[in-house]
């Protein structure tokens, strides 16, 4: 799997690519919110019938659908683009579709060019307060992660055994959909902030698994994580906290198994020096002051300290791993 490691630059032309980054991530960002992108996974199209299509300006068109063939996103052939097979599933409707993570990738690129600076020089910086609608984006963005994650822990982690799963702030219930589908031996309870549960309740409505997804108001802080869980799942959850919240969070719930219970910490990886795996470590500026990215051995010692017995790490794509501990029986 490739594994984004830091880059030595060493030359003004390495710096000046280096900062066009930006332009990249927006004109993905904007050619998936026009349509443009799954225009060109659908079938092939020259940029004037692609504008046609789409209601947009050609000129423009033409130059986005440019820098998307530069950017190795499309392929030509003659005068027309298409997006590239590996790709085209990515911007379809159904599961695997990533729009919704593009679109809060675009989100963040704002948020990052308003407030990062400030809280360098103070340490200070605004809390993230979504409305319904930021609420219902950043569920839909979490699930696009999610799709390509899910089903490969669900598989690694061997569900047969389990038959109780809590899901610590498990957003809509897309990771225990996932779990459930796979073994129809398993009932999960996601643990959610009540507005969100209310979100999850809704998706799950119809999929013929409201009987084994229960959805829980309450926080994850001080809320009674119960007892007997087969497993419980920390689906990108301790970045949200700094160590000692996270390591508090893991003692929780590895109170909260069955003997013999696992806990599965998913979240981004990061080198022990916490300075080479690149996502991870721009990841954890993402989180601010309030929460981190944590290496492997940090997260062994808090399970360990929760007398939780390790099982071997799986690295995933696309930047995340997941790190597993077993109650002593
Ligand atoms: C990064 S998302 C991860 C969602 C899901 N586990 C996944 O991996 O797709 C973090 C989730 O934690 C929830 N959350 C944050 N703080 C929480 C708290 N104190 N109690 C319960 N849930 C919380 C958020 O509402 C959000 O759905």
């Amino acid at each position: 799997m490739s594994r984004p490691m830091s880059q030595r630059i060493s030359s003004f032309s390495d710096l000046f690519a280096l900062s066009w980054g930006f332009a990249a991530q927006r004109t993905l960002a904007t050619a998936t919110r026009t349509g443009i992108i799954r225009h060109l996974a659908e079938g092939s199209d020259t940029p004037e019938g692609t504008a046609a299509s789409l209601g947009l300006d050609a000129f423009a068109v033409g130059k986005v659908v440019r820098a998307l063939h530069a950017l190795g996103v499309a392929e030509v052939d003659g005068a027309s683009y298409r997006l590239n097979p590996n790709l085209r599933p990515l911007f379809r409707p159904g599961d695997q579709d990533v729009a919704a993570f593009l679109a809060h990738s675009d989100m963040l690129n704002d948020f990052w060019g308003e407030t990062l600076e400030g809280w360098v020089r103070t340490g200070e910086h605004p809390r993230r307060v979504r409305d319904a609608e930021g609420q219902r984006k950043f569920g839909a963005a979490m699930k696009a992660i999610a799709s390509h994650l899910a089903p490969r822990v669900a598989e690694e982690l061997d569900l047969h055994s389990a038959r109780r799963y809590l899901d610590v702030g498990g957003g809509i219930g897309y990771w225990a959909t996932v779990f459930c589908r796979a073994e129809p031996g398993l009932y999960a309870t996601v643990l959610e902030h009540p507005e969100v549960a209310a979100l999850g309740q809704a998706a799950v409505a119809g999929t013929g698994l409201e009987a084994r997804i229960e959805f829980r108001g309450g926080s994850y802080t001080d809320a009674d994580l119960g007892e007997g869980w087969d497993l419980v799942l920390l689906a990108n959850i301790i970045h949200q906290e700094r160590s000692e919240g996270a390591a508090r969070l893991v003692q929780r719930a590895a109170c909260a198994l069955a003997p013999g219970g696992r806990l599965a910490v998913v979240d981004f990886r990061i080198d022990d020096e916490r300075r080479r795996d690149l996502i991870g470590v721009l990841f954890a500026i993402n989180m601010r002051g309030f929460g981190d990215t944590y290496p492997e051995p940090v997260i062994r010692d808090w399970m360990a300290r929760a007398g939780l017995e390790p099982l071997p790490r799986v690295d995933l794509a696309p930047a995340h791993w997941l790190i597993t501990g077993r109650r002593r029986l």
